[in-house]
């Protein structure tokens, strides 16, 4: 357990209008924020007020990216409390992730406690409107002032919070994804798995050639053969052909999305059939040409479930569902946000409380 020390804002924030937050652009007052030093671990846990950082330009993470993030939200119910969606599941991920990039582990209870304490302080900033939440992103930096190429001996691991609503402009509506053929996400053996901000980085020229084409996001193939699906930018992808449901393997270049997995145990439990056998492009397209393409979309932390209208592949272009958002997609989101804003009832036990 933590030994939390806390250090409020004199001059809190006047908070956004919550009708209108679009993703990622307002944050709130205060941050969580615990230092690392080898032969020492984690220590000197706080909460303090929101603002920069003081790093040495010779920092790791700015030269040699160490780094690992996560995301997750925290949602205000109808009898006004606050809850988080399966945290320790976002705590474990870091941990894979940090095992994989060499920046020492977080204990599950550890981040858990962290999120809880600074959602707590910041409770006024879970936002009441419907469809928004308070996003949260635990990150940590690599911040030994060193150039030469090992893994650095001090850490912080920070969290900070910003009220959101939905993360594309669309809204619920479909969006529109461009299969990507040049560039790769990930292979074999690489971070592809890991929530790292090298694989961001690795995806923004294809996310603006897709944009420049007039889509919003990409869909990765894998980085072998560039023949089988792998993931959407932010989200992971979903495909219903036939009344089966596949999504790709998370076998070690596709992100184990927490969203992903909670949508696999309600389709199962639902009676669905998923597969998370390797779906190659060519027999989603074929699929799409025989009218057995029924639904595609996306799922993630921020992105939620997003329907997915249009999928250009070299000079194919599917509409799916005439671009309407699919029935199994839309019970999938009606269940899901039903459980997060605590609206239905959590037979899944996902949800846990803060304490206000
Ligand atoms: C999330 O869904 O939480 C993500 O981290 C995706 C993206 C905003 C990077």
């Amino acid at each position: 357990m933590l030994n939390i020390k806390y250090e409020l804002t004199k001059n809190p924030k006047e908070k956004p209008d919550f009708n209108n937050l679009g993703f990622g652009k307002y944050y709130t007052d205060h941050m969580f924020v615990m230092d690392y030093t080898e032969g020492k671990g984690w220590h000197d846990a706080k909460i303090v007020p929101y603002g920069p950082l003081s790093l040495d330009p010779a920092a790791m993470v700015f030269h040699y990216a160490q780094e690992s993030f996560e995301g997750l939200k925290a949602y205000r119910t109808p009898n006004n409390e606050i809850q988080l969606f399966r945290p320790e599941k976002n705590a474990e991920r870091m941990i894979n992730t940090n095992k994989r990039m060499c920046i020492p582990e977080i204990p599950v209870e550890d981040f858990v406690q962290a999120c809880k304490a600074l959602v707590s302080v910041e409770k006024d900033w879970v936002p009441n409107v419907d469809g928004t939440s308070l996003y949260i992103r635990p990150f940590v930096i690599a911040d030994e002032a060193h150039l030469g190429v090992r893994p650095s001996l001090t850490y912080k691991f920070i969290v900070i919070a910003s009220p959101v609503g939905a993360y594309y402009s669309t809204g619920i509506n479909p969006v529109k994804i461009y299969v990507e053929d040049e560039y790769v996400r990930a292979a074999p053996g690489l971070t592809g798995f890991t929530k790292c901000g090298g694989n961001y980085a690795a995806s923004l020229a294809a996310q603006t050639k897709g944009h420049d084409l007039g889509y919003e996001q990409v869909l990765w193939l894998d980085g072998v053969e560039r023949k089988y699906v792998e993931e959407v930018g932010s989200m992971n992808c979903f495909f219903k052909i036939d009344g089966t449901i596949y999504t790709a393997p998370t076998v070690g270049t596709v992100l184990p999305g927490i969203t992903r997995m909670s949508c696999i145990e309600l389709l199962k439990s639902w009676g669905y059939t998923v597969s998370e056998e390797r779906l190659a492009i060519d027999d989603i397209i074929n699929a799409y040409k025989n009218g057995k393409l029924e639904e595609v979309f996306g799922t993630g932390t921020a992105a939620v479930i997003s329907p997915v209208g249009t999928l250009r592949y070299e000079d194919t272009v599917c509409v799916i569902n005439d671009n309407k958002i699919g029935e199994v997609t839309q019970k999938l989101y009606d269940t899901l946000t039903g459980i997060q804003w605590g609206k239905i009832a959590d037979t899944m036990n996902w949800t846990t409380k803060v304490e206000a």
